[in-house]
């Protein structure tokens, strides 16, 4: 079988220089990988006591890599962290931090408009030639691309918590994307140590497409009285082999996060039943049950 694909006759251009807007959980992650593997990285958040939280966690971070990857050699492992913490600047002012950008990402609060104002005031300051990308889990790119005049140069980067753990990076494009971006952003991708996939701009676009709604489907067992959160857990560890029930998982994630990427998808499709609303869920968000961040989801946990 011949190969029709090749990819040196597609252009694209190589990232080094990337600015990370949001420093919090998944920014900081994003940089942390970013910049250990070799790219020049600004982290940009609203205030430097964000900041500098964000690069302390990074360096806790980067000494459990070193204990793992170093174990024999601890003074190369030093010289690997004082390298990457070199690679990674920090700056308040997202304007200012794209002057010299070949990359965006952008991980900052799930909020449209909030988005838009950031990359539409971006876009003004990046040189032509800077992709833009957003790690939104549920808005459509293309209702934060709009917001710029660089449509062919903009996409998705949607990576997983823990960023240094998790090895996808779903890559989406939107219509308007251009093979060279999509391209440039794969290689990124790959430059970074991750696995890539190929997501379209669709609800959720591969992995929570199919993970939210098994995960809610799993709290409408129990408002129907079939199985308990314990043994529907039990069934999916020990029957599907999954490492995490669809309750712990939902724990985990967080039971206002699954809500809020709910009420986005229901509000938009209110016909599929995939999406529509959960009674157990919304009571449970209501209470204050978030998960383990809050020490008690559908299970207590320790804080
Ligand atoms: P987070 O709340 O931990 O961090 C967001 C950070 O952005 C905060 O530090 C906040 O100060 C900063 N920020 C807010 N507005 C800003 C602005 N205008 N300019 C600069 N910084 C600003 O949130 P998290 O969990 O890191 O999520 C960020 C994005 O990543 C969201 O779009 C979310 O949907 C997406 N995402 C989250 C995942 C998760 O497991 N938490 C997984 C994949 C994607």
């Amino acid at each position: 079988i011949s190969r029709s694909f090749s990819s040196s006759a597609v252009r694209q251009s190589v990232i080094k220089n990337v600015t990370i807007i949001g420093g919090g959980l998944m920014g900081a992650g994003i940089a942390q990988v970013a910049a250990s593997t070799g790219h020049n990285v600004v982290m940009v958040d609203q205030n430097d006591e964000i900041l500098s939280k964000s690069k302390a966690n990074i360096a806790k971070s980067l000494q459990r890599v070193v204990k793992k990857k170093f174990a024999e050699k601890p003074q190369e492992g030093e010289a690997f962290v004082s390298d990457v913490l070199n690679r990674l600047q920090t700056n308040t002012d997202a304007v200012d931090s794209v002057k010299n950008t070949d990359l965006v990402i952008e991980a900052i609060v799930e909020n449209l408009d909030v988005k838009k104002q950031l990359f539409a005031a971006l876009d003004k300051a990046a040189p032509q030639s800077a992709i833009f990308a957003s790690n939104t889990s549920s808005i459509p790119i293309k209702e934060i691309a709009v917001s710029t005049s660089r449509l062919d140069r903009f996409g998705g980067l949607h990576y997983f918590n823990p960023v240094p753990m998790m090895k996808l990076v779903e890559v989406i494009r939107i219509p308007e994307t251009s093979d060279e971006t999509f391209n440039s952003l794969l290689s990124f991708g790959k430059a970074m140590g991750k696995v890539t996939v190929n997501c379209k701009d669709t609800p959720g676009f591969i992995v929570n497409r199919l993970l939210v709604p098994y995960m809610m489907e799993a709290v409408r067992m129990v408002e129907r009285g079939e199985a308990t959160p314990q043994d529907i857990d039990t069934a999916m560890k020990l029957g599907a082999g999954y490492p995490m029930g669809p309750f712990e998982l939902t724990d985990y994630v967080g039971l206002d996060t699954c809500k809020f990427i709910m009420d986005g998808w229901s509000q938009k499709f209110p016909d599929n039943p995939l999406f529509a609303q959960s009674p157990l869920l919304n009571k449970y968000v209501a209470e204050g049950k978030l998960g383990n961040k809050v020490g008690e989801g559908f299970y207590k946990t320790k804080k």
